[in-house]
């Protein structure tokens, strides 16, 4: 007997010492010390020994399990701290590195100065009107005084969508204002940005897409001192209250009379440079007060009522109030540009 217990606890030393997995140990602490295991097989033979082997050979037994069931808690604590490393370098998550920062877009230069426009307008008791881009060239051209001839609806300068030359991308915002006359009750307040469509290749300052912000205000009574008034508040709440404006007189077939307003230029503040090509001043907008023509065409009493109209390039508006040089960095999306603002 002592010969196979001491064969048992080789034997199952080895075992336990080669075990590479925790349920292998398991299985083995099963197969030597379980109920049905090897040792207790061999214990169960104790009745046959005699009265001094008895003791002795249950001292070594005793021994064996205690050595056994030791090697067994050693390796299973090998193990598991075995198995925890190697989870920690397969799972590639550290928990305590930094977060990924995640990148939040911005507005867009050109929305941002639309909105402040927006803002600065309906502080002054505006609303905002919508008009289609696409748009018949009754609206865009006729009900805006502009007769068939005028070189403004020349197919080199316009898209149009038919032979007809009847329906275009307009070319300007200024039909909104038609839409807004038909279709509001007097008086009438509003400003209506949007995209507009002209011919024009691609430089610096031009693009075949643009921006505008149309504004009409029809009430009774209002002069050239109320468009004056509005545009000079607009020039100074978006570029401060010491930017000069100048009102020069102009021609657009829907006003008379007409006129541009230039701002100083933002980068010399009026002394002259490359940015305003020496002028010291900068185009900025058209404006007018609304031809007789086209309020009668809208079936508005000009005995009674009177109003005026201006257009804004929003892109200028966005270039002098970021002082961006190049106007197709507007449209290029490079994030390198955008981020900046
Ligand atoms: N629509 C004109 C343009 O695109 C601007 C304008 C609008 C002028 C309203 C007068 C009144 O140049």
């Amino acid at each position: 007997m002592e010969q196979k217990l001491r064969q048992l606890r080789e034997e199952s030393l080895d075992a336990i010492r080669e075990a590479g997995a925790l349920d292998a140990l398991e299985a083995l602490r099963v197969k030597y010390l379980g109920k049905k295991g090897e040792l207790t097989a061999v214990l169960k033979q104790m009745g046959k020994l005699s009265a001094e082997e008895r003791p002795v050979m249950g001292q070594l037994a005793n021994q064996i399990r205690e050595e056994l069931t030791e090697a067994i808690e050693n390796g299973r604590k090998t193990l598991s701290e075995k198995a925890l490393e190697m989870r920690l370098a397969a799972e590639t998550t550290d928990v305590t590195m930094p977060g990924k920062a995640v990148q939040i877009g911005r507005r867009h230069p050109l929305n941002k100065v639309i909105n402040e426009a927006k803002e600065i307008f309906i502080g002054m008791g505006f609303t905002i009107a919508e008009g289609p881009e696409v748009e018949l060239s009754s609206y865009n051209f006729d009900r805006l005084n502009t007769e068939e001839g005028h070189p403004a609806r020349d197919r080199q300068d316009t898209f149009y969508f038919d032979d007809d030359d009847e329906v275009l991308l307009r070319t300007q915002t200024s039909p909104v204002q038609v839409h807004v006359m038909e279709t509001q009750p007097l008086p009438i307040r509003i400003i209506s940005p949007g995209r507009v469509y002209r011919k024009d290749e691609v430089d610096a300052t031009h693009s075949p897409m643009f921006h505008q912000i149309e504004g009409l205000v029809v009430d009774e009574g209002i002069t050239f001192a109320d468009l004056k008034g509005t545009l000079n508040e607009l020039v100074h709440r978006l570029y401060g209250p010491e930017t000069r404006t100048r009102f020069r007189p102009h021609h657009f077939p829907f006003t008379e009379p007409s006129c541009e307003v230039d701002v100083e230029c933002f980068e010399c503040r009026g002394r002259g440079c490359r940015v305003c090509k020496g002028e010291g001043w900068i185009e900025l907008l058209g404006a007018g007060m609304v031809h007789p023509k086209v309020l009668e065409g809208c079936g508005i009493d000009t005995e009674k009522y009177s109003g005026f109209a201006f257009g804004v390039g929003a892109e200028r508006m966005a270039m002098f109030r970021f002082g961006i040089n190049d106007l197709r960095l507007m449209f290029e999306n490079d994030t390198r540009f955008l981020e900046q603002f």
